[in-house]
């Protein structure tokens, strides 16, 4: 297993590394991060050596993708300690470019995919997925690899990734990967770090919740009422909001009022001051 990690910070410097490794007849992997990375990043990195030989990986807290009032400034960051797990699980280059990089004065382009923005997510959050949108476009542009890794716990954003690659023919596979749970069932976040014991304790309720709404669907019961209990549990367990819980189709993500292939559950909610969101297929 390499250990060795080499870091780049410049667009032009990841598309030399990644050219460097193709022309050598590699395939190559490609995994974008905000960093602060758990064991469901790191399977990330493993599900991109299942197909190509060769994996790099991106670290970049995105601030187009985050709202005024949203985690910005907190937003756990530790290069140091993400490098060593990154090369430790099979990762051999990283890029990590700095704000003004990404950014510089003068950047005015955005992409925005139409429609698939404004639902779920996109309701209480305006404007993330066009952040997203847009740096995924510039990460996948510089790196060109063959193929690109993202969790399916965003699976809003991977549906957004999804139609936004092969709608600008950016010539990368998009890959999705499995969620990554505790042992309690809870899906892996950076944004777990924020949540107090108590409130870790309590959060388990979201998938529990999701889990028995999924069963009272494949017994055949129907959409509204197992919506309404899995919304009951989470409410019972203290989160102070929910922003939605849905059965919707999973690639043009509108509403659902029957099982069909494909189907997906899907909710987010606010435990403490923490916001999380949770999805299965049904
Ligand atoms: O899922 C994330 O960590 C981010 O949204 C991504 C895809 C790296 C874009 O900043």
């Amino acid at each position: 297993m390499p250990d060795k990690l080499q870091i780049v910070r410049t667009p032009a410097a990841l598309t030399a590394a990644m050219e460097r490794w193709k022309r050598a007849g590699h395939r190559v992997a490609f995994v974008p991060t905000m960093g602060a990375l758990h064991a469901g990043h790191l399977a990330l990195v493993t599900e991109g050596l299942r197909h190509t030989d060769k994996v790099a990986a991106s670290i970049f807290v995105n601030p187009k993708q985050f709202g005024p009032t949203e985690d910005l400034d907190r937003y756990p960051r530790d290069e140091a300690g993400d490098a060593a797990k990154l090369a430790a699980a099979g990762c051999e280059l990283l890029y990590a470019p700095t704000v003004a990089t990404m950014y510089p004065p003068g950047f005015a382009s955005y992409v925005r995919v139409a429609a698939l923005p404004d639902l779920l997510c996109g309701a209480a959050r305006p404007g993330h997925f066009d952040g997203v949108a847009t740096v995924v476009s510039k990460l996948l542009a510089a790196a060109r690899a063959d193929v690109a890794v993202f969790g399916e716990k965003d699976w809003q954003q991977l549906a957004i990734i999804r139609r936004m690659a092969e709608d600008l023919d950016l010539g990368t596979t998009i890959v999705g990967c499995g969620i990554v749970r505790d042992d309690d069932g809870l899906a892996l976040s950076s944004r777990n770090l924020y949540l107090t014991p108590d409130e870790r304790r309590r959060a388990v309720a979201l998938p529990q919740a999701l889990m028995r709404a999924r069963e009272a669907l494949q017994a055949g019961g129907d959409v509204a009422p197992a919506l309404a209990a899995a919304e009951r549990k989470i409410a019972a367990a203290g989160f102070a909001r929910i922003d939605y819980c849905e059965l919707v189709d999973g690639e043009r993500l509108t509403p659902l009022r029957a099982v069909t292939p494909g189907a997906r559950i899907m909710a987010a909610a606010v435990m403490g001051s923490t916001r999380l969101i949770d999805n299965l297929a049904v």
